[in-house]
């Protein structure tokens, strides 16, 4: 069974319901949360859900405190859900193929720097898009610019408001990311 270590800065609902899907599928399971934010709810998720958690700082992140951690936990597969900080090269290199992140917008659209949470459905609606959804990719050194591996898409209506398109992009992430993410353990 693969041990998967998830990255999340926010509320980590992608994470809770990556969490349930493992809980009764045998090809993985959640071995570990990581966050850079003490604040975040995904660290009460990951009380609740009795999985192991850290914080680490950013010089953590970078100077390879955070692969001892992965190492100690003998995570095989990393997932980034609603994880906002850059992934560093030591990392991606001591996990080729295994990191994927979610991006909740049709990339390459909306994709790349200040290109997180709200802004980027602000952005669709600004630009008059008639269709967003979500995009599951390989991480490699550059942002959002890893291999595609999964698209999903909804509809944008002018009624939309960007907490509305922010509803149906989550709707589409917990339907199709663990089926995903499973899939490639
Ligand atoms: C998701 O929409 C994800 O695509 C984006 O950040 C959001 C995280 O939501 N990168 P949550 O923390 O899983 O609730």
């Amino acid at each position: 069974m693969k041990r998967i270590a998830i990255f999340a800065s926010g509320s980590g609902s992608n994470a809770e319901n990556i969490y349930k899907h493992f809980s009764t599928s045998k090809g993985g399971q959640i071995s570990l949360i990581l966050s850079e934010n003490p604040n975040s709810f995904v660290l009460e998720r990951a009380k609740t859900m009795k999985i192991p958690f850290r914080v680490f700082s950013m010089s953590e992140l970078q100077d390879g405190k955070v692969k001892e951690v992965l190492e100690a936990y003998a995570i095989d597969f990393i997932v980034l859900a609603g994880f906002l900080k850059r992934i560093p090269h030591y990392l991606i290199d001591n996990y080729p193929n295994r990191i994927v992140n979610i991006h909740p917008a049709l990339l390459p659209k909306f994709g790349g720097k200040g290109m997180y949470g709200m802004n980027v459905h602000q952005a669709v609606l600004d630009a008059g898009d008639t269709e967003t959804g979500i995009t599951i990719h390989w991480v490699n050194n550059n942002y959002d610019e890893g291999d595609i591996i999964f698209q999903a898409r909804c509809q944008v209506s002018p009624h939309d408001t960007v907490e509305s398109i922010a509803e149906k992009v989550h709707a589409l992430e917990y339907e199709h990311f663990p089926r995903v993410i499973d899939s490639l353990l």
